[in-house]
């Protein structure tokens, strides 16, 4: 959140220029790319994600020639740049939207959005935003019909049955590609369409546009990453990975059972709904979340069955008071009552897992949140820097500030803090820092492929990333074999692994370098509460 990340020039606002200054931060953690929520200008009313121009930037953020640079300085570090674009919507001040309500209906310019003579229309398509939005349609006086809103009534929905917009729209992916970004993360992509008789998601007509998105991304030559946002089922959104339409999609389902898991302590639903998503996409193309700016989506039955719900809600019941739209409206760490095991028992788990792990800004430092700002504002709160005064967010006077620095008890940022940690061996994010260079050290956890494993334990999850012998970048490297346990409940847990396949390999925690046992069918192991181990397997 480029708002809340780092503020270069003192006016309270986090800027391009601070995420600039802070790249030998993000290259020292270890990650490979940033993913930027919305830079564009917006009158801010939902986070940025509502636009009035999609080839510029917010004045607040900094200019276009700052956005070059941060590509270039970022690209130096070995870190690429992944945009959000919001294909779906625009703010209603966007000037297409102000050309639409006064023109006739009919025309060109006023079908770029979705207008009707009453609220009737599309029945099943669920409010999303149901804190905020009673129906998915507005009054329009000046237009005097209804416009389509799938999420807050300043955000009108673009009519892609139009082929118009479709061409406005593809034009705005050329002009970002030719500023030379790595990837476009595709906010809402399931609502691009609409039908009657269905909830308006992932529609037909949706995976026929992203298709001809592909083919012109693909048009500029280049390795473009587009990662879909789809908060669905992954029977629904695995179509969005065919061959001809998006590399990646982030898996909420899966973010879901995570939290379940560690929630009731078992994990036997984690390990079904992790086969069936590598049963439908093998490989490593899932994107994995734990956390983001949004709320933790949890649905309406639809994404994840009541009962993983249900067992969330149970096991953090903070989250039954702090529940908005659809979700649960915390930060990671404290949804996990500042029990820092938990936390690494989820990031090593999506660190380890085949796909894209995704790590929001401060949850490397346990930072926490302010329940009771506006909407999500509670998550989206600046980065904790320093001891400093605004935790180093910012020089300006604190009434000035885009949000609170966070104070709350247990999460101030006189101690939470990115200078604190980097000195404290046993902090977070030098847990993060270690496991995020483990990470590229193993390549078999980056691309390799997955074998789920017997565990004999009902809290334990265990699996094997392999990677044949194979090019890693420049360098070649051998085949590798990584086994992951990782202990989902708060007791410890001495199981019985069935290594037998590896039978008399050696057996080394990567992280610590110590020897195990060699491998057996009947290998016997003890992980403390919310422990786990990555070994690697033989020489
Ligand atoms: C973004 C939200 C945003 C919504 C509407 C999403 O799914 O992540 O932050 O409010 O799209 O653009």
């Amino acid at each position: 959140m480029p708002r809340s990340f780092a503020d270069a020039n003192g006016d309270g606002i986090g800027d391009l220029a601070g995420i600039i200054d802070k790249l030998p931060y993000l290259e020292w953690l270890g990650i490979d790319a940033i993913w930027l929520t919305p830079p564009y200008p917006s009158p801010l009313r939902d986070g940025g994600y509502d636009i009035t121009d999609f080839t510029a930037i917010h004045p607040d953020l900094g200019s276009l020639d700052d956005f070059r640079l941060l590509l270039d300085r970022a690209h130096a570090c070995g870190i690429r740049l992944i945009l959000d674009l919001v294909l779906n919507h625009t703010s209603v001040l966007h000037p297409w939207f102000q050309r639409a309500r006064w023109a006739a209906p009919g025309t060109p310019e006023r079908e770029f959005f979705v207008w009707r003579d009453d609220e009737r229309g599309y029945a099943d398509a669920p409010v999303l935003f149901r804190h905020f939005e009673s129906s998915n349609w507005e009054w329009d006086p000046m237009a005097g019909q209804y416009y389509l809103h799938r999420f807050l009534r300043h955000q009108p929905d673009l009519n892609y049955a139009n082929p118009a917009v479709e061409e406005a729209m593809l034009q705005v992916v050329d002009f970002w590609l030719e500023q030379g970004v790595d990837g476009f993360r595709l906010d809402a992509v399931p609502f691009l369409f609409e039908a009657e008789h269905s909830r308006c998601e992932g529609l037909p007509e949706t995976h026929a546009f992203l298709r001809r998105l592909r083919s012109r991304v693909d048009a500029c030559g280049r390795d473009v990453l587009l990662l879909a946002e789809a908060i669905q089922p992954v029977r629904e959104s695995a179509p969005y990975l065919a061959d001809d339409e998006l590399h990646a999609a982030f898996d909420f389902a899966l973010t879901a059972h995570l939290f379940a898991a560690v929630a009731h302590g078992r994990c036997d639903d984690l390990l079904h709904c992790l086969s069936h998503a590598q049963e439908m996409v093998p490989g490593c193309r899932w994107a994995l979340p734990l956390r983001n700016h949004d709320e933790l989506w949890l649905g309406d039955g639809h994404l994840v069955e009541q009962s993983v719900i249900e067992a969330i809600l149970n096991g953090f019941p903070e989250g039954r008071d702090h529940w908005l739209n659809w979700g649960i409206n915390r930060r990671l760490a404290p949804l996990l009552n500042g029990d820092p095991r938990p936390n690494t028992l989820l990031h090593g788990l999506l660190y380890s897992l085949p796909g894209l792990p995704c790590l929001y800004y401060g949850d490397e430092l346990g930072m926490g949140d302010w329940p009771g700002l506006r909407d999500r504002d509670a998550n989206r709160t600046p980065m904790a820097w320093t001891r400093a005064p605004n935790g180093g967010f910012s020089t300006a006077p604190d009434p000035l500030l885009v949000l609170p620095p966070i104070t709350a008890p247990g999460f101030d940022y006189r101690m939470v803090n990115v200078e604190v940690q980097q000195q404290l061996s046993g902090s977070l994010l030098n847990w993060h820092h270690r496991m995020l260079t483990s990470r590229r050290l193993l390549p078999a956890l980056r691309h390799g492929d997955v074998v789920w494993l017997e565990s004999g334990h009902p809290g334990v999850l265990c699996y094997a990333r392999h990677c044949p012998e194979c090019q890693d970048g420049d360098a070649p490297q051998p085949s590798m074999t990584v086994v992951v346990a990782a202990n989902v409940s708060s007791a410890g847990a001495s199981t019985q692994l069935e290594l037998g396949r590896w039978q008399g390999s050696r057996m080394r925690d990567t992280l610590w370098g110590c020897e195990f046992p060699a491998a057996s069918d009947a290998w016997f192991v003890y992980l403390p509460a919310y422990g786990f181990f990555w070994w690697l397997v033989g020489e």
